[in-house]
């Protein structure tokens, strides 16, 4: 063997042929040429997002004291997206090119800054150099009917982030699990956003997948547990095999943060694309409990025992997308080494990340050999996921060509 390269930096193209080749995941609805920046993890893939769902899982309610989890319905009452603001909060800054009709999301053309700075500073389309109009709020929600007639009253929207599910549940959960302050509610889901602009892969897409969890803390001690969050969760990709320096903490200019923050701050991870956002971590202070109380008519607050006091939890929110991170750990775990004059590829995938942990490869098919490794297989089985191989040559068999 000789030496492996030390940079796992790959380009995009080599991972989506890589994923595409390996069955990790496929373009959606291929057959009919694709659809819009959506795609399908294929066998491999399916394998190693439900891993980094399980690790996710483990360490943010498994291996807690201080966490309950929950799975809230993708479909919710409209008023739900009224009280929290996303009905008119939730919007983009939506910018055209009048000669090419391309549209971009005002952010991507300038820096980070408020929405007036980014109309300013996107001048010229970038790709045929024609005038943009001028920025125009767009909002991001799906909105989908309700039942058989299609018309105003029935209209429902396409949760476009899980957290709200949390938030309107909090009575129910902590009625039901009787918990103290600070305490923690987990969930993992499908979120959906009609995003302006899509692509890098995986990276931005219209459906994707989001694991939330809102931690609910006595006011005044946020800041505190704000910094436990950031440093938690960056910990955790690199437990999990990201590159400590692939990633960074960047924190929100107040003109950035969103409609519920009074401070933000990204995980943000090196991509082929440059540095961009992973994760994000949020204080949302008492906001979406008071919105929901108000809206609702309920008191949505906690009653502590010790003071005698009832008030409104202050929430921290670390917030990451599940197909974010199955990029992440597949870019930090690619690998190219050459062996006997030829490249190869391969992925050092953490051992709980890797879609297969066993693979029984026997070296003949003679007639002791062939029933003695479909028993040791057999017996493997329940407990792992496993891979049998008795055709190719041994050295095809755990190979994985560029
Ligand atoms: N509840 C807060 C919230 O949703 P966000 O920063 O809008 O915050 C959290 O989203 C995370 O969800 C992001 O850091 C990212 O990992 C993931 N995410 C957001 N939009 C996405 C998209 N269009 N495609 C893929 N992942 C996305």
């Amino acid at each position: 063997m000789s030496e492996t390269t030390p940079e796992s930096t790959v380009e995009m193209e080599t991972l989506v042929s890589l994923c595409k080749r390996r069955g990790f995941i496929f373009p959606s609805s291929e057959i009919y040429g694709g659809f819009e920046s959506t795609w399908d993890y294929g066998p491999l893939g399916t394998e190693l997002k439900q891993n980094v769902k399980r690790a996710w899982w483990k360490a943010m309610v498994q291996e807690r004291d201080d966490m309950v989890g929950l799975d809230s319905s993708i479909l919710m009452s409209p008023r739900v997206w009224e009280a929290s603001g996303h009905t008119s909060h939730f919007t983009d800054a939506l910018v055209e090119c009048q000669n090419c009709k391309r549209r971009f999301r005002a952010e991507e053309l300038s820096d980070h800054g408020s929405d007036e700075e980014q109309q300013s500073a996107a001048g010229a389309c970038p790709d045929c150099g024609g005038r943009l109009t001028e920025a125009r709020q767009f909002n991001t929600m799906f909105k989908t009917f309700v039942g058989a007639v299609e018309e105003e009253a029935s209209i429902a929207y396409l949760r476009p982030e899980t957290a709200q599910g949390i938030f309107v549940n909090f009575e129910n959960v902590l009625t039901t699990t009787r918990r103290k302050l600070p305490f923690g509610i987990a969930q993992q889901g499908k979120s959906f956003r009609n995003e302006i602009t899509t692509g890098n892969f995986i990276f931005r897409t219209r459906e994707f997948e989001q694991m939330e969890m809102e931690y609910f803390v006595k006011p005044g001690t946020d800041d505190e547990w704000y910094d436990y969050w950031r440093q938690e969760r960056l910990n955790w990709f690199v437990r999990f095999g990201a590159r400590r320096e692939h990633l960074r903490l960047r924190e929100y200019a107040p003109e950035e943060l969103a409609h519920y923050s009074v401070g933000t701050t990204d995980i943000e991870f090196l991509f082929p694309m440059g540095w961009d956002e992973l994760e994000g971590i949020a204080k949302r202070t008492d906001y979406d409990l008071k919105r929901h109380a108000e809206a609702s008519g309920r008191r949505l607050d906690f009653f502590d025992e010790e003071s005698g006091e009832h008030f409104v939890p202050y929430v921290v929110e670390p917030a990451v997308g599940v197909d974010r991170c199955v990029l992440v750990f597949l870019l930090d775990a690619y690998h190219e080494e050459e062996v006997r004059g030829e490249r190869r590829a391969f992925l050092r995938l953490h051992p709980a990340l890797a879609p297969i942990k066993v693979a029984v490869l026997p070296l003949s098919r003679n007639e002791k050999l062939a029933p003695t490794s479909r028993q040791v297989w057999d017996l493997l089985r329940p407990h792992f996921m496993t891979q049998f191989d008795d055709a190719q040559s041994i050295g095809r068999r755990y190979d994985l060509r560029p």
